[in-house]
């Protein structure tokens, strides 16, 4: 059915279904908002809304049909790393159960999945090895049954996972040559998969990679200094640094590839996916907005400056000198290539304080940027507590993130590629609580009301995707953290729609709606 068919078709049973929901729905303003616009109906349909996911979070499948060892097999493998001593070797069994995953997106009417390839299922020893051609195959029947039901792939190349062969060969992202690495994987993926997939994500979250990889050390491969945490090697202060310069030129090459051998013939679009927070100021002072200026700087803007502004942020550059690599004539050229949209990840907010120039009791070290990170001011949360101790409300940081990068980057292209909301297990007991997940439907529609906002002002957002289509493996947390639309059962693996799976639909009419009342207004 075409996009615009399907609004037009089902608007009034989504009017009837949901008249007692959040957004009151006025059936004939609608209609006539409909009739009139239909151009805009249609071009605002383009508007990708999916469900995203990652491969060790969903897959299981650990060494099935020729994959080979990850690190994140190796790391959740070692005793004391995950709380519940679980791992991702079954998870939520997509690999097996695909069909049935797909059938769950076709019922809440999305558009596009994100999916992570497993770099060690392809490529079971990376550049040392052969081609795992079962995997190809794999990968091929996920994205054939994807489209077969109209949803689109969207494809992250790496989502934290890399072969363990290149930690054990020469140190992962510690050395420059996981750059040739992660190109002859890219080049693979797009060669066997690109006639077909539109949307390609380098990597996910490689500012977090760098961070908890080799700084804090709670990630693989667990590298940091004694002030740090309990790490057996590591340097805090110049490790997170080099490893992220070569996740910045490992993008540079993917993303070189492609526009060099592929994207002409195949159409699609490229970008990175960041891991994003809304910091706020937690004064006026200048000191405290100078201090969120340099939080911004040293988590997002220390991947996007480079890769699309050609050189790391001034603020890094002041306070971390020599510590901070360079990029070399060939890096820079390069990076001339940047990216075709950004991708965001937003859950939450933090408030920001300086430490360089005032007395604080702790704040960071002078390496991340000396400031202090608190989401609590004068006894006032930032945003409503959740069940989550890092997840806090913040809504109106949506429209704010968003309308940052438009601001820096000059309205580049953005992607919502994760946001949402999770259920403790040790706090919810019961089963009907968890599947009467209004508070999930509420979270989404507050941040989704101000993505529309942040469009209306004119930002350039492609898509939204919610974390995430199951239940599955939340890293450390292991399984005692439900993001799902969808519960599962780990006993059985069965999944079970919550209220906000069939509430997708209702949300994203809604969030059309708003915005075709916006273009009509104009
Ligand atoms: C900072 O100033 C703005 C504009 O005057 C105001 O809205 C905001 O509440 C102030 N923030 C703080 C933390 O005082
Ligand atoms: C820079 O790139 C050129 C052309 O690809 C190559 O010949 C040269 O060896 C490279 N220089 C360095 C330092 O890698
Ligand atoms: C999960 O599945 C097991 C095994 O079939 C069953 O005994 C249990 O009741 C299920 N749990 C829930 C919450 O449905």
């Amino acid at each position: 059915m075409a996009p615009s068919m399907f609004w037009h078709t089902n608007l009034l049973a989504l009017c009837m279904l949901f008249s007692g929901f959040l957004v009151s729905c006025h059936q004939t303003d609608n209609l006539n908002i409909l009739k009139e616009n239909r151009n805009q109906i249609s071009s605002s349909s383009n508007f990708l809304f999916g469900t995203a996911s990652s491969c060790y979070q969903f897959e299981g499948a650990f060494l099935s049909d020729g994959k080979g060892l990850n690190n994140w097999d190796v790391f959740t493998h070692e005793a004391g790393h995950i709380k519940d001593g679980s791992n991702g070797d079954v998870a939520v069994d997509h690999y097996n159960r695909y069909l049935e995953d797909i059938n769950l997106m076709e019922n809440m009417g999305v558009k596009s999945f994100r999916f992570s390839i497993s770099w060690s299922r392809i490529l079971p020893k990376g550049i040392f090895g052969d081609v795992n051609m079962a995997g190809i195959e794999h990968y091929n029947k996920l994205i054939d049954a994807l489209l077969h039901k109209g949803i689109q792939p969207f494809i992250t190349l790496t989502h934290y996972d890399i072969p363990q062969e290149l930690e054990e060969r020469y140190g992962g992202w510690l050395s420059s040559r996981i750059q040739d690495d992660f190109s002859y994987f890219a080049d693979i993926c797009f060669k066997y998969f690109g006639d077909r997939v539109k949307y390609w994500v380098t990597m996910n979250e490689p500012n977090l990679m760098a961070v908890r990889g080799y700084r804090l050390g709670t990630y693989p491969p667990a590298r940091c200094s004694g002030i740090f945490g309990k790490c057996s090697a590591g340097d805090s202060e110049k490790e997170p640094f080099i490893a992220a310069h070569n996740m910045i030129l490992s993008h540079a090459a993917a993303v070189s590839i492609y526009r060099t051998r592929y994207q002409k013939r195949q159409g699609g679009m490229i970008g990175i996916s960041l891991d994003t927070q809304w910091y706020e100021p937690f004064s006026n002072s200048s000191e405290d907005i100078a201090a969120t200026e340099i939080a911004r700087s040293f988590y997002v803007n220390w991947f996007l400056d480079p890769i699309i502004l050609g050189r790391y942020p001034k603020e890094m550059v002041q306070i971390l000198g020599s510590n901070l690599p360079d990029f070399s004539k060939n890096d820079s050229s390069k990076l001339s290539y940047g990216l075709d949209f950004i991708g965001i990840n937003y859950y939450t907010a933090k408030y920001i304080k300086d430490c360089l120039y005032s007395a604080c009791e702790h704040g960071n070290t002078w390496s991340e940027g000396s400031y202090f990170v608190t989401t609590e001011k004068d006894g006032v949360y930032i945003g409503q507590p959740t069940e989550v101790d890092w997840l806090f409300l913040y809504p109106q940081g949506m429209k704010k993130i968003v309308m940052y990068m438009k601001n820096r980057f000059n309205n580049t292209p953005m992607v919502i590629t994760e946001n949402g909301l999770a259920e403790n297990d040790n706090l919810n007991p019961s089963i009907t609580d968890t599947l009467n997940d209004i508070h999930r439907v509420n979270f989404m529609h507050s941040y989704l009301n101000s993505l529309a906002n942040a469009i209306r002002e004119g930002a350039d957002v492609r898509g939204y995707f919610v974390w995430s289509l199951l239940d599955n493996f939340e890293w450390l947390e292991g399984y005692s953290l439900r993001f799902g639309l969808h519960y599962v059962n780990y006993t059985n693996l069965e999944r079970t729609p919550k209220l906000s799976a069939t509430r997708y639909k209702q949300l994203m009419y809604n969030f059309h709606i708003q915005l075709q009342t916006h273009t009509a207004q104009k």
